[in-house]
């Protein structure tokens, strides 16, 4: 667990607002109570994601995610409870007293945790060499060459590694941090010999930020214009906090801007993020000299469903990179391609003619994908039949990937004007594809995939006895968290009443058993369990399903609202509905003892035996027959 007081723990619960703290993620709705967005955790395009700020949980009721702000966190960033704790910290300016770590204290936090904060050192560190060391100049005059002011250096805390061997390790060692993590974050390379140096020596440092602002890794460029020694561009290696196929350069500080204007401009370069930045586009990320990964696209759709991609001038580069765009059509994203003047990347061209006309330039050259890809391809193909046949191939792929139907086939109209061929050959060849697609064993379940026509659907199975039985035991369970200190008729609070009428009761599942016992536990302290009591528990498990039961649907119809007809609430009929629900709960229980004790009387032969399995059975279905009664259920006696 988490080494944050509780105290602390406390305070960022308090002050973390669940409308902001998703807020920063997906744009919300107020509809009714809640907030409305679409879900930041899977693809939709009717919003079914909501937040309660009353509640402080979100819950999206098409993936079932769900939880108070930390756990959204978690969720989105795909981080720990800790980390989560502190990136809210950070957010409302709260304190956490382990952001001093003394040497003792980084050993004993956890590997993750140990390298987010070595490349923490490091970043400061590059920083401060640059500002105040004496070689810092030369850094310092090159970024000024290139352009960079020092607002833009700043804000992306860029940094210069000095031209020494050992500088930054050396520093780390003496502050107290661990060889090991200066290893891992490949900052420190070790030679076989025992010989320690840095990794980056007379670099120019760009660190490398997830999406909560943490230094995961850095790029870091020569000043060297022609040494043909040593690469442009060295980068930190993979490591447990840095991985290249989840992370985009310029993200964390793109956010904002990435859904304001529903739009990322995707680029190659370090250099181009800032330059483009620094002139006033901010939503711009960089694969860093990659292809584009799935998970690149999955963090830019959290944000915006529209891309356009700044390509720099070369043909072949272009080509090279197509395949990662059929991998963002894929994804149900729109994309739109800029290129550039041979020559020119998008760094290069802001410098040189200004960011306004910049602007203008990426307005009036912006593309949508299969138009280029489909000129691309048709002048290469220009009187050569063969070709054209290739590259019809080539662009129908791409179209098939385009989930959305209409999409396809404006695309297939404008490619069929392109091409000057009729848009039912491109139809047909796209139709044979998809055919051969599902003829082709998949990887995976090759016995299903090879039917080319859908599977039957399972009939869908009766409930069995346990499944009623979780629905019981869970509608209990909902009811003492959601309305805990609500008086009943009887002068009893909701747990009081539950908790009494259910003593004898043992919960049969074991998520619900627990809250049982937790609640118990509270009583007997003499406390109302709150929901935040829950929605805040340290485990998992009990955070979720409370949050789900805190946010079940039982709000009623606008309809009946306006036209102001008196509707119930379950609050309302809350002793009815608290009395039904132990009911049927007892019932369900004095059921399956009654199964129970048959199945073994089958087993007794000692007649005595037999004759006092009997009078148990009788005595079960008496009671049986009896709460039925009381449900209004009639049984079969
Ligand atoms: N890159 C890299 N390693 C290299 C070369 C390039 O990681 N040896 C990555 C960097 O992220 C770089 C991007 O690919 O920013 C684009 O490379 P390139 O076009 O060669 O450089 P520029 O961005 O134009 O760099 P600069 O403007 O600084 O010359
Ligand atoms: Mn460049």
């Amino acid at each position: 667990m988490s080494l944050i007081p509780k105290e602390t723990v406390d305070q960022i619960l308090a002050q973390a607002d669940i409308t902001e703290v998703v807020g920063d993620f997906v744009s919300l709705k107020k509809k009714g109570q809640n907030m409305w967005a679409c879900c930041p955790f899977h693809h939709e395009k009717s919003p079914s994601f909501s937040v309660s700020p009353a509640k402080g949980i979100y819950k999206c009721f098409g993936c079932g995610k769900a939880g108070n702000s930390v756990q959204f966190i978690m969720d989105v960033e795909g981080t720990s409870f800790p980390e989560a704790l502190k990136y809210l910290a950070k957010k409302y300016g709260i304190d956490v007293p382990e952001d001093n770590p003394t040497p003792e204290y980084a050993k004993e936090q956890s590997e993750r945790d140990s390298l987010f904060i070595v490349s923490d050192f490091a970043n400061k560190h590059f920083q401060e060499r640059l500002h105040k060391h004496e070689q810092g100049s030369i850094g310092q005059s090159y970024l000024k060459q290139r352009g960079l002011s020092g607002n833009t250096i700043r804000k992306f805390e860029l940094g210069y590694s000095l031209d020494e061997w050992t500088d930054l390790t050396d520093s780390a060692l003496k502050a107290g941090y661990q060889q090991k993590y200066l290893e891992s974050t490949g900052l420190t390379i070790a030679r076989e010999d025992g010989k320690k140096f840095d990794r980056f020596r007379g670099r120019v440092m760009f660190p490398i930020h997830n999406v909560s602002g943490r230094v995961i890794g850095f790029g870091a460029r020569t000043l060297k214009s022609n040494d043909k020694k040593s690469p442009k561009y060295l980068n930190s290696p993979e490591s447990d906090i840095y991985h290249k196929s989840n992370v985009l350069y310029g993200l964390f500080q793109a956010k904002q801007a990435l859904r304001m204007q529903d739009m990322c401009y995707m680029v190659e370069g370090y250099l181009d993020v800032l330059s483009l930045h620094q002139g006033g586009i901010e939503n711009v990320v960089a694969s860093s000299g990659t292809s584009l990964t799935e998970g690149q696209i999955k963090l830019i759709s959290r944000y915006t469903q529209n891309i356009t991609v700044l390509y720099d001038g070369d043909a072949a580069g272009i080509k090279a990179s197509l395949r990662g765009i059929d991998l963002i059509l894929e994804n149900g994203l729109n994309v739109d391609v800029v290129t550039f003047p041979e020559g020119e990347d998008p760094d290069s061209y802001i410098q040189k003619v200004g960011d306004t006309a910049f602007k203008a330039y990426l307005k009036e050259h912006a593309q949508d994908f299969i138009s280029f890809k489909t000129s691309l391809y048709a002048t290469e193909a220009k009187g050569n039949p063969v070709r054209k046949a290739e590259a019809i191939r080539e662009i129908v792929t791409s179209i098939a990937k385009i989930p959305d139907s209409i999409k396809r086939t404006v695309f297939f109209r404008s490619c069929s004007l392109i091409f000057d061929i009729d848009e039912q050959v491109l139809i047909s060849e796209y139709n044979k594809m998809q055919l051969q697609d599902r003829l082709q064993p998949k990887t995976g379940s090759p016995e299903m995939d090879s039917m080319p026509f859908p599977e039957e659907v399972e009939p869908e199975k009766p409930a069995s006895d346990t499944d009623v039985l979780v629905r019981y035991e869970r509608e209990i369970v909902r009811m003492l968290l959601n309305y805990p200190d609500k008086m009943l008729d009887e002068g009893m609070t909701t747990c009081q009443y539950m908790l009494e009428q259910l003593e004898d009761v043992e919960f049969r599942t074991p998520l619900y058993s627990r809250f049982m016992v937790l609640i118990k536990e509270k009583l007997c302290e003499s406390v109302v369990p709150t929901a935040e009591d829950f929605i805040n528990y340290p485990d998992q498990e009990i955070r979720t399903e409370a949050t789900n039961l805190l946010s079940d649907p039982h709000e009623l119809s606008h309809n009946w609202e306006t036209h102001s007809i008196f509707v119930p609430t379950e609050l309302d009929l809350l002793p009815y509905g608290a009395e039904r629900a132990v009911l049927r709960l007892k019932w369900r229980n004095v059921e399956l003892l009654m199964k129970n004790e048959m199945e073994k009387l089958r087993l007794v032969t000692d007649p005595q035996e037999q004759d006092r399995q009997l009078q148990t059975i009788f005595m079960l279905k008496q009671l049986h027959s009896q709460l039925g009664d009381m449900l209004g259920i009639v049984v079969n006696r």
